[in-house]
C-alpha cells in the first residue's frame, strides 16, 4: 500500500506527539518543549526532548530523533504499515485501500493514434512528453523508502519493441499532466495581449510572473482536450474538462490568466484563474478538489515562502496578494484557496514559525472573519504560540497597501499591529459600555466563552482574564506606561532571583515555567523556599488570578517582608501588561536561572561522570536559550 503523503502529513497534523510520546514515557514541561528520560537508551537524568510545534523529538543522550510515525515503529519494532493503520483509527484520516490510492493518481491514457511524426513536434504534444520536475529538496520525507511508485514510474519503456511502445496505452500519472498543464498554459501568455496587460496593469513585473509560473488559458472551448488528446480521462479526473448537458466537453478555465497551486514539495496540484476584467463573474473560477488537489490542507505561497526560508508568516486573502508582497520582498505570505481558514491551515503555519499574522480587511466583513478565525485559533494556542492581527487600512487589502503605501509603510503597520490579546479586548469592548459595571460584566461573560476555548493547559487563559480585569479596571495594578529604562534594567537582571519571585507571586499560573528550577537551586535560596511552597498548593490554586494570588501570599506569609520589599523594587506589574509578555519574561528568567544554577554546580567538587552529565544539560540549555533569541 503506498500512503500519498498528503495523507501522511495529514495524520502527523492531527497527531498531538507530546500526548502520543507522553503515554509511553514520563514527560515533563520545560519551557516550550517536554522531557522526561530517553526510552531508547538507558538514563537517569532527561535528556529526551519532544517538540510540540515542530512534532519531533530528540534525545540528546543517544541521538534517537524522528515524529510520531519514527516513535512507534522504533519503539515497538513495528512496520510502516501497521504504524500508520494505528495512527489512522486515532486521528480519523483514512488511508487508502490496497493500491487503491496508486489507481487513482494513475488514469488510462489513450492510445498514440497512427499520426505522422512531424505532427508530434508541435510545441504542445512535445510539452506533453516532459515529465515532471523531481519534488523540492527541503522536503525530506524519511519514508519514502516505504512509499511505492506508481505503475507509470516503475514502467521501463526498454522491455518493448518501439511498436509495442507506441500501442500499448500507458498509463497516464496525474502529477505529470498537472505539470504540463502548467507549462501549456505559460506557454500561452506570450500569445495574449490583454493578459499580459492585466498583468502589467497589476504591477508584476516579468520575473514575478516566472517566478509564480503565471500562465494565460485560451478563450477556445476545447483548448486541453486539443493540447492533450490522450488525457482526456485525466483533465477530467482533475476537474480540468467539464462535460455539458448536451454531452459535450468544455474546458473549465477559459479566458482567464492563471495561477498554478503547488503543494508544499511544488509539485502543480491546481489552477486557480481569474477573469481579465472585473464585470466578468465569478472573478476567480479554481480547479475543484481531485486526487491530488484537497484544498483544506494547501496554502497558496507556502512552498515559495519555504524555499525563500521566510521567518514571518502572514496568512492573507488572495493570491494576488501573496504575489505583490513577494514581489516587494515579503516572502512568507500565503493564502487559502478560495476557502475559509480552518484549524488545519493554521497548524502548518504554526509548524513553521510560533508566531503568526493573519491579515483582514478593515471593513464589516473583515471583522466576521476575524472574529470567526479566532475562534478556530484559541484551541491550537498552546507553548507559546502567538498570533497576531493586521487589520488593514479600510479599503485596503495587501496587494492595495503595498503598492500604494510602499514596504516601509506595511511593514510598520504590521509590526503595530496587535498582540491576540489587546486585539480581543479591542473586539469586545467595543461592543459594550465598558465604563459601566454591566458592561464589564458583559465583556468579561464574552471573554469567559472564549478563554474556555484556550487549551486546558497551560497559564494562558488565566494570564487573558487578569489582563481584561486589570484593563477593566478591576483593581489597580494595571500601569499602561513602561518607561525604557525601567525595561532595560528588567532585561539586564535575567537571571535574578528576585525578578523570577516577582512574576510568580504577581502570575502564581507561571510556576509551570519555574517548576524545573526546583532540581537545581540551593534549598536555602528564598526563591528555592517560594517554589516549595508552590509545589505544595499549586494544584489546590483557584482558577481566578487575583485570588489565586491572595492564596499564594497566604501561604508565603512566613517571608511576608521580604515579599513586599522584592515587590516594591522590581515594580512588576509594569512589564507583564500583556499576558504573552508575562509567559515570554517566565520562560526566559527561568532558563536564564536554570543556566546559572548549573554553571556553578560544575564549578563545585563533583564526580566526573556527574559534571560530563551537568555539561550536557548546559549544552542544550545553551541551545535553547539561543534558538529563542533567534525567533525573539
Ligand atoms: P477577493 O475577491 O478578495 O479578491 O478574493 P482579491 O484577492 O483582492 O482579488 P483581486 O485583487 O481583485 O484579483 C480573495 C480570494 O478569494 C478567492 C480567490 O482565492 C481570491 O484570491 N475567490 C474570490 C474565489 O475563489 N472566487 C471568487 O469569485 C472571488
Ligand atoms: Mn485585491
Amino acid at each position: 500500500m503506498a500512503i500519498p503523503q498528503h495523507t501522511i502529513d495529514q495524520i502527523l497534523d492531527r497527531t498531538d506527539i507530546v500526548e502520543l510520546i507522553g503515554q509511553r514515557v514520563k514527560l515533563k514541561k520545560t519551557g516550550r518543549t517536554y522531557s522526561g528520560c530517553c526510552p531508547f537508551h538507558q538514563e537517569k537524568s532527561p535528556s529526551f526532548h519532544v517538540y510540540r510545534d515542530k512534532q519531533y523529538y530528540h534525545c540528546f543522550g543517544c541521538q534517537a530523533n524522528g515524529n510520531a510515525i519514527r516513535f512507534l515503529m522504533d519503539i515497538d519494532n513495528r512496520n510502516f504499515i501497521d504504524v500508520m493503520k494505528e495512527l489512522s483509527s486515532h486521528t480519523g484520516v483514512e488511508l487508502p485501500k490496497d493500491n487503491h490510492d496508486n489507481k487513482k493518481l494513475s488514469y488510462k491514457r489513450e492510445a498514440v493514434k497512427p499520426q505522422p511524426k512531424t505532427e508530434l513536434k508541435t510545441a504542445d504534444s512535445q510539452a506533453a512528453q516532459i515529465p515532471h520536475e523531481p519534488a523540492s529538496s527541503i522536503d525530506i520525507d524519511p519514508f519514502e523508502a516505504f512509499q511505492n511508485y506508481s505503475d507509470f514510474d516503475n514502467f521501463d519503456p526498454a522491455q518493448f519493441g518501439d511498436e509495442g511502445f507506441h500501442q500499448a496505452p500507458i498509463d497516464g500519472n496525474l502529477y505529470d499532466l498537472l505539470e504540463n498543464i502548467a507549462q501549456f498554459y505559460e506557454r500561452q501568455l506570450p500569445n495574449s495581449k490583454t493578459a499580459q496587460q492585466y498583468f502589467r496593469h497589476r504591477g508584476l513585473s516579468t520575473e514575478t510572473i516566472q517566478y509564480w509560473r503565471l500562465g494565460y488559458a485560451p478563450e477556445d472551448w476545447q483548448h486541453l482536450e486539443k493540447a492533450f488528446p490522450q488525457d482526456v480521462e485525466g483533465l477530467k479526473l482533475l476537474g480540468l474538462i467539464r462535460t455539458s448537458d448536451s454531452g459535450r466537453d468544455f474546458d473549465l478555465l477559459r479566458d482567464r490568466v492563471i495561477f498554478p497551486i503547488r503543494d508544499s514539495k511544488g509539485r502543480v496540484v491546481g489552477f486557480g484563474g481569474r477573469a481579465l476584467n472585473d464585470e466578468i463573474k465569478p472573478k476567480y473560477i479554481n480547479s475543484p478538489d481531485s486526487e491530488v488537489f484537497h484544498k483544506n490542507q494547501l496554502l497558496y505561497g507556502l512552498y515559495e515562502g519555504r524555499k525563500d526560508r521566510a521567518q514571518n508568516w502572514l496568512m492573507v486573502e488572495g493570491y494576488m496578494d501573496v504575489i505583490a508582497l513577494q514581489q516587494n520582498g515579503i516572502s512568507g505570505a500565503v493564502a487559502t484557496l478560495g476557502t475559509a481558514s480552518n484549524a488545519d491551515h493554521l497548524n502548518i503555519l504554526f509548524k513553521q514559525n510560533s508566531q503568526i499574522t493573519i491579515a483582514f480587511d478593515g471593513d464589516a466583513a473583515g471583522q466576521k472573519a476575524a472574529r470567526r478565525t479566532l475562534e478556530i485559533a484559541l484551541p491550537l494556542l498552546n507553548d507559546g504560540r502567538e498570533l497576531k492581527f493586521f487589520v488593514l487600512p479600510k479599503e485596503h487589502d495587501p496587494d492595495s497597501l503595498i503598492r500604494k503605501e510602499g514596504l516601509e509603510t506595511f511593514n510598520r503597520l504590521w509590526q503595530q499591529s496587535p498582540l491576540l490579546s489587546d486585539f480581543v479586548f479591542a473586539l469586545l469592548s467595543q461592543n459594550y459600555e465598558i465604563a459601566t459595571p454591566e458592561g464589564k460584566s458583559q465583556v468579561m461573560a464574552e471573554l469567559n466563552q472564549l478563554t474556555e476555548l484556550l487549551p486546558k493547559q497551560g497559564s494562558y487563559r488565566y494570564l487573558l482574564r487578569q489582563f481584561f480585569k486589570e484593563k477593566l479596571g478591576f483593581n489597580k495594578k494595571w500601569q499602561p506606561q513602561i518607561s525604557l529604562d525601567a525595561t532595560l534594567s528588567f532585561k539586564q537582571n535575567m537571571g535574578n532571583e528576585e525578578f523570577a519571585i516577582a512574576i510568580l507571586m504577581q502570575h502564581p499560573f507561571l510556576y509551570i515555567h519555574f517548576e524545573v528550577l526546583r532540581a537545581f537551586i540551593d534549598p536555602n535560596e528564598l526563591l528555592a523556599q517560594i517554589l516549595a511552597v508552590f509545589d505544595r498548593i499549586f494544584d489546590e490554586l483557584p482558577d481566578d488570578q487575583e485570588l489565586a494570588t491572595y492564596y499564594i501570599l497566604g501561604a508565603c506569609s512566613a517571608y511576608h517582608l521580604e515579599l513586599s520589599d522584592i515587590m516594591q523594587r522590581t515594580n512588576i506589574q509594569a512589564f507583564t501588561e500583556a499576558p504573552e509578555m508575562a509567559d515570554k519574561l517566565a520562560s526566559d528568567y527561568s532558563l536564564a536561572l536554570q543556566e546559572k544554577y548549573l554553571k556553578q554546580k560544575l564549578k563545585s567538587p563533583i564526580s566526573l561522570s556527574e559534571s560530563r552529565n551537568l555539561r550536557k544539560q548546559l549544552n542544550e540549555l545553551t541551545r535553547q536559550i539561543s534558538l529563542k533569541l533567534v525567533h525573539n
